[in-house]
């Protein structure tokens, strides 16, 4: 089982011809409520391509919880270790603009609530992979990645949104996934001094003795694994929002990988799904179904 451990937000995204600047009000075209969180993208991602998913998150008493849940309960989602909390659920707003761009703020509310002890010895005990990401306190990953190692779990952080990670929490990580600036962060708290993207990531993955992934947009991803580098491109798609595609690439590499996939498969699995989800709006609603990646897998040998 892959245990999920993160946020859960509920997405009010507006579209505009144009992200605002500073002090300026644009006029949009429309907006879409749907179902967000980096914690509850990702966990829907790797549902939706199959994997057993229990995700242990928090929700307040409140009228947005339901309609941020919605999609994971459909999905089939174990939801046994959600926490319903005295504080707000949490909400995020999104701006995309007409090239797909967006600017995000996040509202976390109840999801900085969510305590390491929240998930139960037992569910622990029954996770493969235990996934993380930085929308939640950052102590309280810290303790769940400590139990994880020590119950045996593969451990995987999305160090999103970017946060200098403490050597200490670097050394309990078996996979990083990070974009060009999660890396920038990632490198500067660990002190590391290399030059060049492709160059830190094989320093932290040497200095942590873990596997680093690097989501590159339109580029593609690179990975370093066991001393070797794996790169794979990006699949061409007319983008129309870009909003969750990288939780979208991250929950089906965790998904990939417990399945048995190599890493140059998982990481070519993950960019398929990440790219689908950028043809339509939203997070969760835009992320493709299994035979829709492995649609598109086909049609590009
Ligand atoms: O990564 C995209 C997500 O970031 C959105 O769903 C929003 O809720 C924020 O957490």
């Amino acid at each position: 089982m892959l245990l999920v451990f993160g946020s859960i937000n509920l997405d009010i995204a507006f579209s505009a011809d144009r992200l605002p600047l500073a002090g300026e009000t644009v006029m949009g075209s429309g907006y879409l409520v749907s179902p967000g969180g980096k914690g509850g993208n990702q966990a829907h991602a790797a549902r939706l391509f199959g994997a057993p998913v229990t995700l242990a998150a928090a929700v307040g008493r409140d009228a947005f919880a339901e309609p941020a849940l919605t999609r994971l309960a459909t999905a089939g989602t174990d939801l046994t270790q959600l926490q319903w909390l005295d504080a707000p659920t949490g909400c995020a707003g999104i701006v995309v603009d007409a090239r797909g761009e967006n600017q995000i703020v996040v509202a976390p509310g109840a999801n900085l609530a969510l305590c390491s002890h929240h998930v139960s010895d037992a569910t622990l005990a029954m996770a493969h992979t235990v996934l993380l990401q930085m929308e939640t306190d950052p102590a309280q990953n810290a303790a769940l990645l400590t139990r994880a190692r020590a119950a045996g779990c593969q451990t995987m952080l999305n160090n999103a949104p970017a946060r200098r990670l403490a050597p200490e929490v670097l050394a309990l990580l078996d996979v990083l996934v990070v974009n060009e600036t999660e890396l920038a962060a990632t490198v500067a708290g660990a002190g590391i001094q290399a030059q060049g993207a492709r160059a830190q990531v094989e320093a932290l993955a040497a200095r942590f003795a873990m596997t680093v992934v690097l989501t590159l947009g339109a580029k593609g991803a690179l990975a370093c694994a066991d001393g070797r580098i794996y790169e794979v491109a990006s699949f061409p798609v007319d983008a129309v929002d870009t909003t969750g595609a990288g939780d979208t690439f991250t929950g089906v590499l965790a998904a990939a990988r417990m399945e048995g996939q190599d890493w140059p498969q998982a990481l070519r699995t993950a960019a398929a799904a990440a790219a689908l989800a950028c043809t339509k709006a939203g997070a969760q609603v835009a992320q493709p179904t299994r035979a829709e990646v492995n649609a598109l897998l086909a049609s590009a040998p």
